[in-house]
């Protein structure tokens, strides 16, 4: 098993991250067998395509890489880097790009929400994203991708750049490329705004009141469940009768997921409850999961050089295991002797 995935350092870790990726990165790194191994990094290659501050993104990035450590991320057993210390990334970006085709980046949607009406206006590297993420996975030969369900179309993606490349390029015995298996949660993949149970809890929402990020604090948190759009009803003590009540449906899911049970437990527990009593309970189970976490992070930031270290450390092992298969594709495209 390879497992691969990343994380854009621009903002802060917010519950959709962790609940629908994060927490799987560490169980799968606490599940490896021998002979097997994660790479988890920063896409730090990938904040570029959006305006950015340099400086900010120097700083995201490395308080991400804490974040994760802080998550339970063991930079020992896994490999914890930032892409733009393994140039084979961009590197096989580009060879990825003569194989990707136009028509297959303007169907992703994540390029369509972010670039809206003004397509002309937007960089080439935002159009081209998906590629690069292909490249990341495709680079190490991942065979596992743990993400949330809105990477599930990048890495459909990938899997067809992989299939076109060894299909043009390699023979059928010996591909060069391993087609990765996104690895969605069956629980928790798409978590929503605390605002709008339409939209996913995202960095990128103007309201921090959207989110709830790993480093808010008890009373932060509280304040922000307890200002959480919901419906007057109370709730039911069914899942079926969740339908249509997107944003009770988010809360009990996220209740559900901390807890490590399923939404009918939570509904046997608060079915005929109010909000009111089901938010305090929320709010505390949240405060109680998240504390640790942000303790731990805000050690883990008083040494700074420390996680610099680990990110070059992780940085040379990912150059390594990326080499075979860069040289690989050099050779199947005719660019390097074999
Ligand atoms: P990013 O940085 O937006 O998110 C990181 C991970 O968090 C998941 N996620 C969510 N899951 C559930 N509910 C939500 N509201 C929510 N918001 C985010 C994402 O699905 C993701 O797993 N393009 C990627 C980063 C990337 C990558 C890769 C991922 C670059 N290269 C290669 C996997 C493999 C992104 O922007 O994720």
């Amino acid at each position: 098993m390879r497992v691969v995935s990343g994380i854009q350092p621009t903002g802060n870790l917010h519950l959709g991250n962790y609940l629908g990726a994060i927490r799987n990165w560490v169980r799968m790194q606490d599940e490896m067998e021998e002979g097997s191994e994660c790479l988890f990094f920063l896409a730090d290659l990938h904040a570029i395509s959006m305006p950015h501050n340099p400086a900010e993104l120097r700083k995201a990035t490395l308080e991400m890489a804490a974040a994760l450590v802080a998550c339970g991320i063991d930079p020992d057993r896994s490999v914890l880097f930032n892409q733009a210390q393994v140039p084979a990334h961009a590197e096989l970006q580009w060879l990825l790009n003569g194989t990707a085709r136009m028509g297959w980046l303007n169907r992703m949607t994540q390029w369509k929400d972010k670039a809206g009406k003004n397509r002309e206006g937007q960089s080439v590297a935002l159009f081209a994203y998906p590629v690069l993420q292909a490249a990341d996975v495709l680079l190490y030969q991942a065979t596992h991708v743990p993400v949330g369900d809105d990477q599930k179309q990048h890495l459909e993606l990938a899997r067809d750049i992989a299939q076109k490349f060894n299909n043009d390029f390699a023979s059928d015995d010996d591909p060069v490329f391993t087609l990765p298996d996104p690895f969605i949660p069956p629980q928790a993949a798409r978590i929503m705004s605390l605002r709008d149970g339409s939209a996913k809890m995202s960095k990128s929402d103007p309201s921090d009141m959207s989110r709830i990020n790993l480093v808010d604090d008890a009373d932060t948190i509280m304040k922000k469940v307890k200002k959480a759009k919901t419906d007057p009803e109370p709730l039911p003590s069914e899942e079926a009768g969740l339908e249509g009540r997107p944003e009770a449906l988010n809360l009990v899911t996220i209740f559900a997921a901390l807890t490590d049970s399923t939404v009918e437990d939570v509904l046997r527990d608060f079915g005929g409850e109010g909000f009111g009593k089901f938010k305090s309970a929320l709010g505390e189970v949240l405060a109680e999961k998240l504390s640790p976490i942000s303790a731990r992070f805000n050690e883990l930031l008083k040494d700074r050089e420390a996680i610099d270290a680990v990110l070059a450390k992780g940085a040379a092992k990912a150059r390594e295991r990326g080499l075979p298969t860069l040289k690989r594709t050099y050779e199947a495209l005719g660019l390097l002797r074999h």
